[in-house]
């Protein structure tokens, strides 16, 4: 069974998705009022999350309770501190793109968000990536964690939409065309 990688994530117009040090501040905060540019949708959509080690540690400095409610698999090659309380619903896995899918498609997974610079750049290079969701912040960072990197080969993208919302961002949406 193929198990389908979505990426839903926020970048500046210069592409970036955290400064050099990985500072997210400038996403800047939504308002009370102001829609989740379809966030929810998207998370009621997905039945597990991959993200690498460095999204993991981001999370957890916020110090908020823990925001997510599926099952998420954290990336890395090194032994992970994950807290006891969180141990039920967090797990580390290392390996290759194609191991990790192997290793969730046996446990039923369907479709997974995949979050982090770096790992959507392992995954996209695996050519194990169907869906592009990126929304755009009017800023300019001139340097940063890029989204994208190095590819073996070119990726065709399938324009799906693009909405426009308030506080000037712009969310596109691509199908990785795989033919
Ligand atoms: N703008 C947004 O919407 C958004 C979304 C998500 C994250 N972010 C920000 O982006 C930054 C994190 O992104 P990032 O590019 O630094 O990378 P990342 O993907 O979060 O983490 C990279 C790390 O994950 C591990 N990893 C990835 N793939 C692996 C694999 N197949 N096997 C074993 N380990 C693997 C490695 O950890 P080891 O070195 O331990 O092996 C690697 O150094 C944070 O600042 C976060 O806040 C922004």
């Amino acid at each position: 069974m193929t198990v389908k990688c979505s990426v839903f994530i926020a970048t500046s117009v210069d592409g970036f998705i955290a400064r050099p040090d990985g500072d997210i501040g400038w996403l800047g905060e939504p308002d009370e009022n102001e829609e989740d540019h379809g966030y929810e949708r998207f998370m009621a959509s997905v039945d597990h999350l991959v993200m690498g080690r460095n999204t993991f540690e981001k999370v957890l400095s916020f110090g908020i309770p823990w925001p997510y409610d599926k099952p998420v698999v954290v990336l890395s090659s090194k032994p992970l501190q994950i807290d006891e309380g969180l141990r039920k619903s967090v797990e580390q896995m290392a390996g290759s793109p194609q191991e990790i899918l192997g290793q969730l498609a046996k446990r039923g997974a369907q479709h997974v968000y995949l979050d982090g610079g770096d790992t959507i750049q392992r995954f996209l290079r695996a050519g194990l990536v169907q869906r592009l969701i990126m929304t755009r912040i009017p800023v300019l960072l001139g340097e940063g964690l890029p989204l994208f990197g190095t590819l073996p080969q070119d990726v065709r993208l399938r324009h799906v939409e693009t909405q426009t919302f308030s506080r000037g961002l712009v969310q596109t949406e691509y199908e990785i065309a795989h033919d």
